[in-house]
């Protein structure tokens, strides 16, 4: 298949043949002629396979092709969980949109009113937002959203959870009832399809792999090690190649300060981003870390959730995250495009019930390795009664998110953790990644 059956504009081909996009995957084969169609879509599909261009590319297409241009007032709005994700969709659809006339600005805190204020009242169609500082615009009356035709929400099943709900619902008072809704993320717990439903109309479904599960792209290894020796072994596995990109993931920002702290003692170029961060510093984490310049990223889940850095070999969690999605998301960070990546998690004692429920929603076994030297004082608990970190050691998302209903679906998986196979991303690693602009400005 490629890019010409599915009835986009010869601009955006002409843009996606010089971004080196050869061929669809499958979660833009079957998204972009429905969005086209004019369907609400509740669209699944696995971390790294292009759900970006699967809602931007026809987005483009219909708002350069529809007139309504004599309206200053936005057309499409876009939410995302996170500022660095809005800069990245951004980042995204200026390429793809490189050779049609439509205007998108991001919305998001952290960084100056004005120039928001500024970029809305010359006009613009397309808003990429983060729920907070838009309704910082509704209420000082700098934006109006009743000429919103599409409403998107990337990474939908967490902007729906508990932390952006009451936000969601007040932007969701002022977009018109009548519009186009597209929902998209990896990971949809049953719950959450539920609540997307009552405000979609009749939504396609599309799901190209089995629900929530993870990329095969990925293969998942567990160090089991003592709490208090977990520093340690990171440092161990990280300095075995130093050169190697490395993203580490964090339950606490003060966690990952602390261990920043460390890691530049020990000699390594580590950065830290999360949200005690100024907005300054975080994007500057993130683009040392894309540059080169870094070579160990620390992370809350912040940046968990859709960030896309090219070719990252290895996701690392120091902690395990409470909520087993966000270990689907966490690791989906490599494996993309078609590149196999590996998944490492140092998993102490206390942490073995995050295992089981992790386990649990992959339906997959993860190869549990001890590390010569680090071997753990008492081995790991596979189940259901396991211990868990107590709440309130930085594991506040877990208390804002939705109650889950039941268990999520899932195909079975084959037992083991070595990758198996490309099958996932059609478009594979064929693409001239030489193509892509450096890293995004926020
Ligand atoms: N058709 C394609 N051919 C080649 N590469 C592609 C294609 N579509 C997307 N990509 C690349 O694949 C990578 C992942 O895309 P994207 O960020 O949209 O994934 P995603 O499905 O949104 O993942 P996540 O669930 O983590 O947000 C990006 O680097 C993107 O440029
Ligand atoms: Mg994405």
């Amino acid at each position: 298949m490629s890019f010409d059956s599915l009835g986009l504009a010869p601009a955006l081909l002409r843009a996606l043949a010089e971004y080196g996009y050869t061929q669809p995957t499958p979660i833009q084969a079957a998204a972009i002629p429905a969005v086209l169609e004019g369907h609400d879509l509740l669209a699944a599909a696995q971390t790294g396979t292009g759900k970006t261009a699967a809602f931007a590319l026809p987005l483009l297409q219909k708002l350069s092709t529809s007139g309504q241009t004599m309206t200053r007032r936005p057309r499409a709005l876009i939410l995302t969980p996170t500022r660095e994700l809005a800069a990245q969709i951004h980042e995204n659809m200026r390429d793809y949109g490189k050779h049609i006339h439509v205007s998108a600005t991001t919305i998001f805190g952290g960084v100056g009113m004005g120039p928001q204020i500024n970029a809305l009242r010359r006009g613009v169609d397309v808003v990429i937002a983060t729920p907070g500082r838009l309704i910082d615009h509704m209420q000082q009356r700098t934006l109006d959203l009743s000429a919103v035709e599409t409403l998107i929400l990337d990474e939908a099943d967490r902007m729906l959870d508990m932390g952006f709900l009451p936000a969601l619902k007040r932007i969701l008072q002022s977009v018109p009832k009548r519009r186009q809704t597209l929902l998209f993320s990896a990971t949809f717990a049953p719950a959450i399809k539920t609540l997307a439903m009552e405000f979609m109309h009749s939504p396609k479904e599309i799901s190209v792999s089995a629900p929530n599960t993870v990329t095969t792209l990925v293969s998942h290894q567990v160090h089991p090690v003592d709490a208090s020796r977990k520093r340690d072994l990171l440092l161990h596995v990280l300095s075995q190649d130093s050169r190697r990109q490395s993203l580490v993931f964090s339950r606490t920002k003060h966690g990952a300060d602390k261990l920043v702290t460390f890691l530049n003692a020990s000699g390594l170029r580590a950065a830290a981003i999360h949200g005690n961060k100024s907005q300054n510093a975080r994007t500057r984490a993130l683009s040392d870390f894309k540059s080169g310049r870094v070579t160990v990223m620390v992370a809350t889940d912040i940046a968990a959730r859709g960030i896309d850095i090219e070719q990252l070999p290895i996701v690392i969690n120091f902690d395990l995250p409470s909520v087993a999605e966000d270990y689907v998301h966490r690791i989906g960070r490599t494996g993309r495009a078609g590149m196999e990546g590996l998944a490492l998690s140092l998993v102490s004692h206390d942490e073995s019930g995050l295992l089981f429920d992790i386990r649990k929603l992959l339906k997959q076994d993860i190869a549990i390795t001890p590390v010569a030297g680090y071997e753990p004082s008492a081995p790991l608990r596979l189940d259901a009664g396991a211990p868990r970190p107590k709440q309130g050691g930085g594991g506040q998302r877990q208390q804002q998110r939705a109650p889950r209903q039941g268990k999520p679906a899932g195909a079975a998986r084959p037992s083991g953790y070595a990758p198996q196979g490309r099958g996932e991303h059609a478009a594979g690693n064929q693409r001239r990644r030489s193509n892509r602009r450096p890293a995004a400005k926020a």
